[in-house]
């Protein structure tokens, strides 16, 4: 991307260039740039003047006493205090963008699903009314939680902007290209890359090539976080250099338009006379950022069996109880295997955790039917699965020499809370209603004499 392809009459910081251009590397780093030389206050956050005449004002990601560590907040310089870019709140309705509890009584959660590719309908739909909820899981008022969506976008946002209150927005694009014009700048993102936009970011969303598809995990609790490795050390898995934050862009538009919130569970609009994205400079460590999933170093077996597929975890949001997570988010890309005298696809089991698994392209080792790139698996709590009689017959007859699993990429949110479907996930998504019959086939091989069957 070069400076000339950005909105017109957005002006953006200067500085960054190669395989960075436009974004500073590092993951929480404390970051500072600014778009216009010395707008960015040296030495104190909050000057009698700033310069230029802009505003200063914090934005705080976390309570202003949580530990150092987890204590993240943006210094934000502006032309308009952030009071200029909302009004009063008419409520609108957004039917189909849900929240935690929604538990219908006439849709049984319970249960193995999958789903084929949402088709993307020829209406226009912007990246608010595209969103169409699959699950949701714990409860949004009290920060606990999370939703799985799927966004069919068609159309740019044109003078209209939106933030959530309720929650950090994971997204993972599956097909297209899409923009996030935010208030601290400019992020990009493609299949095989996600990006990450932070609770309460002002942001519009433009398409650069449609139409678009992907998946969004909405956590409605604490920030996403990289996983400690343990015993691997200080680096592979996700490494810190790949996440990329935008450097700072603003537009000073005075046009009517209209800001979109959601806010425990519902949605306002407000309108204002200008674009709220008129942060000039800002510093801090509470942004947005993206990361190439292809830079994701996996870490498995070199001799035997089959670590927990935790190994794959890229980033992970806890839950307030040690090691169980409200939400990892988990890659399956492709990878080398030379486990010995092992069963190498994912083992049959059931786990306390929910997890709803996305195909973004290729075919993924333990479904080598139905599961398409653009499909949805949910194997929720405590409920049984894994490999379909093909791939178990084929892992266990397979001579075991190195494998390259090539042309895969799925990846998982897994959360320790019930994940519930919503009348659109059960009743107008393509369900595979014949999805639970993939373990039909599995034959009974004992017949109590000892031996290899
Ligand atoms: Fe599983």
């Amino acid at each position: 991307m070069t400076i000339h392809d950005l909105p017109q009459g957005m002006i953006r910081a200067t500085g960054t260039t190669g395989p960075h251009e436009g974004y500073m590397p590092g993951f929480g780093n404390d970051f500072e740039t600014e778009a216009l030389p010395g707008a960015l206050p040296q030495g104190q956050n909050s000057p009698q003047k700033c310069n230029y005449g802009l505003y200063a004002e914090q934005l705080s990601g976390t309570a202003f006493t949580a530990p150092r560590g987890q204590n993240e907040r943006t210094w934000c310089y502006r032309i308009r205090p952030s009071v200029h870019h909302t009004g009063r709140f008419t409520p609108i309705d957004m039917p189909h963008w849900k929240s935690a509890p929604n538990i219908l009584p006439q849709v049984t959660s319970l249960g193995q699903y999958r789903w084929d590719p949402i088709p993307v309908p020829e209406e226009d739909l912007t990246w608010i009314t595209g969103m169409r909820t699959m699950t949701t899981a714990g409860d949004v008022n009290i920060q606990v939680g999370m939703a799985s969506h799927v966004y069919l976008v068609t159309r740019s946002m044109e003078d209209e902007y939106f933030f959530s209150a309720d929650s950090e927005l994971l997204i993972v694009p599956q097909e297209g290209r899409l923009r996030f014009c935010t208030e601290l700048g400019v992020i990009d993102i493609e299949p095989k890359e996600i990006a990450i936009i932070p609770r309460g970011l002002v942001y519009r969303v433009e398409v650069l090539e449609g139409p678009a598809r992907g998946f969004v995990c909405e956590n409605y609790g604490q920030k996403f976080d990289l996983p400690g490795r343990g015993p691997i050390g200080a680096n592979c898995l996700a490494n810190p250099r790949d996440f990329k934050s935008p450097v700072a862009a603003f537009e000073d538009r005075e046009v009517e338009s209209r800001v979109v919130i959601k806010w425990c569970g519902q949605f306002h609009e407000t309108r204002i006379g200008h674009s709220p994205l008129d942060v000039v400079a800002w510093h801090g460590n509470y942004c947005a950022y993206k990361y190439d999933l292809r830079t994701y170093s996996p870490v498995g077996a070199i001799l035997f069996d089959h670590p927990d597929p935790s190994i794959f975890t890229v980033l992970t949001a806890p839950s307030g109880q040690e090691g169980t997570a409200n939400i990892d988010f988990v890659l399956f890309r492709e990878r080398w295997m030379v486990a010995e005298h092992s069963f190498r696809p994912p083992w049959y089991h059931k786990n306390i955790m929910s997890e709803l698994m996305g195909n973004i392209y290729g075919v993924y080792d333990a479904k080598p039917q139905g599961f398409q790139p653009g499909g949805i698996s949910l194997h929720n709590c405590m409920l049984p699965h894994g490999p379909d009689r093909d791939a178990f017959e084929g892992a266990s007859n397979a001579e075991l020499k190195p494998a390259k699993l090539a042309n895969t990429m799925s990846f998982m949110f897994e959360t320790r809370f019930p994940q519930h479907l919503t009348q659109f996930a059960a009743k107008d998504a393509p369900m595979q209603e014949e999805y639970i019959e993939v373990w039909n086939q599995i034959e009974k091989k004992f017949d109590g004499t000892p031996g290899i069957k």
